[in-house]
């Protein structure tokens, strides 16, 4: 019996980091361990224009960074189809002819839509390719039939405006797209190191990438409970920064005596966020060894890279053979 189909994709618009890890991806390879699905992950390279379409500059290589990190984390070739959207030009037939169907209030109102303006006021995205960006998303999705597509919470809306979309090309012409479902995970709590959203223009990373030195001293600077200005004040785990990457990447042994002693002032922070660095360090490692061999072996992650196209362009081609007769265009 075939596999049912996940999909998921990621902007190309920075290095990945440890959001990015525990909000997503991870949820990505677990996915792909199940062996139950048949898993497609794609660089959204053309979603990655929406906001940065002014600078193009960096796409290219954030694309094949992410391909690298994603292989280094745990993506398997070997099960999960990994491809880059522009390759797959089906995507902007698809959604071409989506966008004919689509209303536009359902853009406008669109929660995704809003907020992303504010949050990025500074960019100017009063384009349209901005507000159709769901409609893009949808090509993505139902373009594989996708049963499920793991994503954040941010995302819901999207997924959702997908299904009607799909529910409105079926009504329309001829029942041919599975309605997707979201498939969300337990995220653990990250925040970036000043306790706001972990996010690139924050400058409050820890990336995939960094290591020894580097990735000890951003530790050290995490934000920690801001009322323990003291040594000797008791400090609060469930509202300190750092507290939740202990839950992470200490043993859970560890992580109630830390929480314990931060509470007694047993422990100082300075003390606390050495050990977490060290134990940050040591999980990051097997991580960073895969990245090393994989930057050291570029021609290979291409090569997985180009299988992914071919793999991706084989569904891509039937899928359109299908939606072209349905349109009868
Ligand atoms: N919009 C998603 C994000 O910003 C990326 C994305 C594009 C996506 N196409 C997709 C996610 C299809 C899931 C399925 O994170
Ligand atoms: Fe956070 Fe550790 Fe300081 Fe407690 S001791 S506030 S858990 S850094």
């Amino acid at each position: 019996m075939e596999k049912k189909r996940i999909l998921s994709g990621m902007r190309p618009t920075g290095r990945l980091h440890l959001g990015n890890l525990h909000g997503a991806l991870a949820n990505w390879v677990d996915i792909q361990n199940t062996n139950t699905y048949d898993c497609f992950y794609f660089v959204a390279d053309w979603h990655a224009l929406t906001s940065d379409y002014k600078d193009t500059d960096l796409i290219k290589a954030y694309s094949l960074d992410m391909v690298v990190d994603w292989l280094s984390v745990g993506l398997d070739p070997a099960r999960s189809t990994l491809f880059v959207q522009s390759e797959v030009p089906e995507h902007a037939e698809l959604f071409l002819i989506l966008s004919m169907i689509t209303p536009l209030s359902w853009l406008e109102r669109n929660p995704t839509y809003k907020e992303m303006q504010e949050e990025l006021s500074n960019k100017d995205i009063g384009t349209f390719g901005f507000l159709g960006y769901p409609v893009l998303q949808a090509a993505d999705i139902i373009m594989y039939k996708a049963y499920g597509v793991p994503v954040g919470v941010d995302q819901l809306p999207h997924v959702e405006l997908t299904r009607e979309i799909a529910r409105r090309f079926n009504f329309l012409y001829k029942e041919i797209f599975p309605i997707p479902e979201p498939l969300l995970a337990q995220v653990p709590k990250l925040l970036g190191l000043d306790g706001r959203k972990m996010s690139k223009s924050y400058e409050n990373t820890i990336y995939l990438r960094d290591r020894g030195d580097e990735l000890r001293q951003k530790i050290a600077s995490m934000f920690t409970d801001p009322q323990r200005m003291k040594r000797k004040n008791p400090g609060r785990p469930d509202v300190c920064n750092a507290f939740p990457f202990h839950t992470i990447y200490s043993p859970s042994s560890e992580v109630d005596e830390i929480a314990d002693a931060c509470r007694t002032a047993g422990i100082g922070c300075v003390e606390c966020k050495k050990r977490l660095a060290q134990r940050i360090v040591e999980g990051m490692a097997p991580i960073h060894e895969r990245q090393d061999h994989y930057l050291n072996h570029l021609g290979d992650v291409k090569e997985i890279m180009a299988d992914g196209v071919r793999r991706a362009s084989k569904i891509a081609r039937l899928t359109m053979e299908q939606v072209r007769e349905a349109v009868k265009i």
